[in-house]
């Protein structure tokens, strides 16, 4: 073993690492000294953002991983649990799956961000070294949808049986809109998280969510292009630009550190200063 390699950060599973975020979560980590586990739908692409971080001298693992299919979840954890027993554990994940509105239907969106991504939570959770850490991207449009007890309700247990259908019966079909159907799932996603703290630290781990505002990737661009008041928007963000996959990896790297060490749980809001500000426009509107 080289001696730089005796000095690696950690060996760190980054989900969606072919997409705006992930790869360049994978790019700084192999340059922070990360060894990295790159997951993701295509095989092709996987093997691109590969190629890029290697330059590193990261010691690079490609696995395709889909989070709507268990077969998919299990093949992925079945390579990582025999070798964390080898005393080769992930010690960090970024798991930036997800879809957005202009992407998929509003019960494919539920699919993908919340169910798909709570089992595969679940099942990375054994793959994860005691003192790990986990950092699951949800969005700042979990604080935008109006409050509703029932969609809430069902949502809290993103893996119990039948819940596509306890989503249909709620009177109004609310959530049958992809839009809404996007809030409401990074909501119960950014919850989830905090329900896991408990269990996560019981084994020494942690997990925290990021909920990043207007990034400039192409999901973002694909959502701001249908925005028709993108412009008041835009103007909402306190720092007055948008925001940069960096910006998103940087506190990625900064959770899963020892500097992050007491925080577990809860939401980080990555997102200029966005629902700061829409929240005083809004109270001032309430007292107007
Ligand atoms: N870009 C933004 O403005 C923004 C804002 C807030 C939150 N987010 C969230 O940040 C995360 C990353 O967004 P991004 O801009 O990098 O988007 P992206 O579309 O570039 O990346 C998402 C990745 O998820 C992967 N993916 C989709 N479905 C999957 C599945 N079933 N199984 C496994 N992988 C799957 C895609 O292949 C893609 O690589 C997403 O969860 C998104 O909801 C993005």
């Amino acid at each position: 073993m080289s001696a730089e390699k005796k000095t690696r950060a950690g060996r760190l599973l980054i989900t969606g690492a072919t997409g705006g975020m992930g790869r360049v979560c994978a790019q700084l980590a192999a340059a922070a000294g990360y060894d990295l586990v790159l997951a993701d739908l295509s095989a092709e692409k996987l093997e691109t953002i590969a190629a890029g971080c290697a330059q590193h001298g990261a010691d690079i693992q490609c696995h395709t991983l889909d989070v709507t299919r268990p077969d998919s979840i299990a093949a992925l954890t079945q390579t990582l649990l025999p070798e964390r027993e080898a005393g080769k554990g992930l010690d960090a994940l970024i798991h930036t799956v997800g879809v957005s509105p202009q992407m998929a239907s509003w019960d494919r969106i539920i699919d993908i961000d919340l169910v798909g991504t709570a089992a595969f939570l679940e099942a990375a959770f054994p793959t994860l070294n005691a003192g790990a850490c986990a950092v699951v991207i949800s969005s700042m449009s979990a604080y935008m949808a109006p409050p509703n007890a029932d969609i809430e309700r069902v949502l809290a247990a993103p893996l119990a049986p039948g819940l596509m259908d306890a989503l249909r019966a709620i009177p109004g079909q609310t959530i049958e809109n992809p839009g809404l159907a996007y809030s409401y799932a990074k909501r119960a996603l950014k919850q989830y998280v905090g329900d896991q703290a408990a269990n996560w630290g019981s084994q020494g781990k942690r997990i925290v969510s990021i909920s990043p505002g207007l990034i400039d990737t192409e999901m973002g661009r694909l959502e701001n292009d249908a925005m028709e008041n993108f412009e008041a928007m835009r103007s909402r963000v306190a720092l007055d630009r948008l925001g940069k996959p960096e910006d998103i990896a940087n506190t990625a790297l900064f959770l899963l550190s020892d500097k992050a060490a007491y925080i577990t749980g809860c939401d980080l809001l990555v997102d200029g200063g966005f629902v700061g500000t829409l929240n005083r426009e809004m109270r001032q509107r309430a007292g107007s």
